[in-house]
């Protein structure tokens, strides 16, 4: 299959205007660039399309031939459900049995952005879409292109993050690229996306509303709109039989092709312990990966290092993530050593998708003496 990688300028962006052009529509304007993949959707094809938090993955939710297609493009298991996308609040009743007040909340504070919300579905939401599940996952993402291809598409779009299953979440085009190339008919090409990491995932279906995946909206952002929200202990939990809630959380995921090895512990330690294991494992002839801070690079002498950004600015650490991840795969780097992050704010998410790479591999590193 051919793909068509469509690009669109900053202008053409600029110039949206949420979809409310009053000229005739050219295939060359963003509304008809908009209305041909809206096209794809709804003869049931696939197309990849930016977001504000990273490249998604679409179909017409409400086709189940469709949603079938995006586990193929992917190699996705099928018990691993997706998100349907939606660009108003009246499309939201139409696909949930119903929305808790603490819901509304969330979405008057966080949509359009980097929020999903699970709620009870509506009949109208076929079992492909949310795997198996009686539950159906909700956002409306903060882009425009993405909200014009939802209004374009029908209005209801599944999209997973736009990678093979198991590779980084893609954060441009040229990422989606080298995973859908020849595999689907169309890519909207944005740019680089402005947050980096996928959506934070708010369970409002139950008593307790609960987080299953951190994100760009932290607990503490959740917790100050609607008070008390628990965090899903099989996100944190040593013991493996203590299951995430939400299907893909469960996999090892976002991953390198190389071993990522995480170092925990006191930032000088933690210099000093990825300065040692780097120069052993180039000592032994392996191809060795570095990630650390604008604050930190300069000073690791062994192997290929790169910052991610800086820590008086976690978000930048975001942004780099997935891309940096991608980079070392092209270098066929095979062992990486990274700093750590933690909680509060984003750093919670950014750790959770790095002990995700690493496959929960942590090493701490020994108090240095003095
Ligand atoms: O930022 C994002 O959310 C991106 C962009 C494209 O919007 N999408 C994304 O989708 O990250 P995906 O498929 O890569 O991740 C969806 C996550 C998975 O962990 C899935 O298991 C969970 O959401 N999920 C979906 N429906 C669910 C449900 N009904 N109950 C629990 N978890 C659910
Ligand atoms: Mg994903």
């Amino acid at each position: 299959m051919e793909t068509v990688i469509v690009k669109f300028s900053d202008i053409d962006i600029r110039n949206s205007a949420g979809g409310k052009e009053d000229h005739p529509i050219d295939a060359g304007s963003f509304q008809g660039k908009i209305a041909a993949a809206g096209k794809i959707l709804k003869e049931g094809g696939l197309v990849a399309f930016p977001t504000e938090t990273v490249y998604g993955l679409g179909a017409d939710a409400l086709n189940p031939q469709a949603s079938r297609k995006i586990y193929e493009a992917k190699g996705r298991p099928s018990d691993n459900p997706l998100i349907v996308h939606i660009s108003n609040m009246e499309d939201l009743g139409k696909i949930t049995a119903k929305v808790p007040e603490q819901a509304k909340k969330l979405a008057a504070e966080f949509w359009p952005g980097p929020l999903t919300m699970i709620f009870e579905k509506s009949p109208l939401v076929p079992l492909e879409t949310t795997g198996g599940l009686q539950t159906v996952a909700v956002r409306m993402p903060d882009h425009p292109i993405a909200l014009g291809l939802i209004q374009a598409g029908g209005g209801f779009v599944a999209a997973p993050s736009a990678n093979t299953s198991g590779r980084p979440s893609p954060t441009t085009a040229e990422h989606v690229a080298q995973d859908m190339e020849g595999r689907i008919p169309m890519i909207l090409d944005g740019g680089p996306v402005g947050i980096g990491i996928e959506s934070t995932i708010v369970d409002v279906s139950g008593d307790m509303p609960m987080i299953l995946r951190p994100g760009y909206i932290t607990k503490e952002m959740v917790q100050e709109a609607i008070g008390p929200v628990a965090l899903d202990p099989g996100l944190t939990a040593e013991n493996e039989a203590v299951r995430p809630k939400a299907p893909g959380m469960k996999y090892k995921h976002y991953a390198p092709k190389g071993q990522l090895i995480l170092v925990d512990g006191e930032r000088e330690a933690v210099q000093a312990e990825i300065i040692r294991l780097s120069k052993e494992a180039a000592a032994k002839g392996q191809n060795v990966g570095v990630i650390g801070t604008d604050e930190t690079w300069g000073s690791y002498p062994y192997g290929i290092v790169k910052s991610i950004g800086t820590r008086e600015d976690e978000e930048t650490i975001a942004r780099h993530l997935y891309g940096v991840l991608r980079e070392f795969d092209e270098q066929d780097v095979e062992i990486i050593y990274s700093e750590s992050f933690s909680a509060p704010g984003i750093g919670q998410a950014i750790m959770n998708r790095l002990l995700k790479a690493a496959g929960h591999h942590v090493l701490t590193a020994p108090k240095r003496e003095g």
